[in-house]
């Protein structure tokens, strides 16, 4: 169920643009600034449907449209951003896969908020996202490390992610010694390695508009409901 905070309607007389001087705009022409019924149909939706439609738009226009940044923050407030790759979303969690004993993993075992930013370029779209932190089931988690690639898998035994490495040769040495010692069957996920799920309480989709007057829509989540709000550009 969503909930909107306000009715907004878009009349080419309430909007400004060329349209503000109360001229009526010539048969078929829209004002470049104005909402079309399309985008005010955004803030109607439910966030996930109109992140999972965003997202199938840009698994067809994007190279790594599961990238995401994701920004974690540690005890004393200082953030740091890397990216990831969302692995799935599960009701109002983004899953992605890490090392727990990483900086991102060290932080969110301290401070378990993260927020993660989606940039589609070529559809011109953001969308963020803030919330809190849990990890997947074991069974999700051991489901999901099954199906990579078994040298992924010996990969994640080898590299001590976020661990200063003397040299190269060091994580070619445990990557050697994982590999014999797992030969002849089936690699076990690391205890260390596993999945992240950030359970949105915000989200924020961006639309790229002419002259930077984009569109920036809020949902937030109010009890059980969800509040709509736009921002300025
Ligand atoms: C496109 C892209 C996708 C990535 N996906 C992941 C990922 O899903 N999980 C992960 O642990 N690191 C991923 N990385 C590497 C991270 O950006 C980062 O280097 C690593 O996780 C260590 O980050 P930390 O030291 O802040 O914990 C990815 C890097 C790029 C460029």
């Amino acid at each position: 169920m969503v909930h909107f905070g306000a009715t907004v309607f878009y009349t080419e007389r309430s909007f400004f643009g060329p349209a503000a001087t109360g001229r009526p705009l010539a048969s078929g022409v829209r004002s470049a600034f104005m909402l079309d019924e399309g985008t005010a149909q955004l803030e109607r939706s439910d966030p996930f449907t109109l992140f999972d439609a965003w997202y199938g738009d840009a698994w067809a226009s994007e190279r790594d449209a599961n990238a995401m940044a994701c920004a974690t923050a540690d005890a004393g407030g200082a953030p740091s951003v890397r990216m990831v790759l969302l692995k799935g979303r599960e009701g109002d969690g983004f899953v992605f896969y890490t090392n727990f004993g990483s900086r991102k993993g060290l932080e969110i075992g301290g401070n378990p908020r993260a927020s993660l930013v989606f940039h589609w370029k070529s559809l011109r779209r953001q969308v963020r996202i803030d919330g809190t932190v849990d990890t997947v089931d074991e069974g999700a988690a051991d489901a999901y490390f099954a199906s990579r690639p078994r040298d992924s898998q010996v990969a994640a035994w080898a590299s001590l992610q976020s661990e200063v490495m003397p040299e190269r040769f060091e994580l070619e040495k445990r990557f050697a010694h994982f590999e014999l010692k797992y030969k002849g069957r089936s690699v076990p996920r690391p205890p260390h390695w596993s999945g992240y799920r950030v359970r949105a309480e915000k989200l924020e989709f961006w639309l790229d508009r002419p002259y930077r007057l984009h569109e920036r829509i809020v949902f937030e989540r109010a009890s059980k409901d969800w509040h709509v709000t736009r921002l300025y550009p």
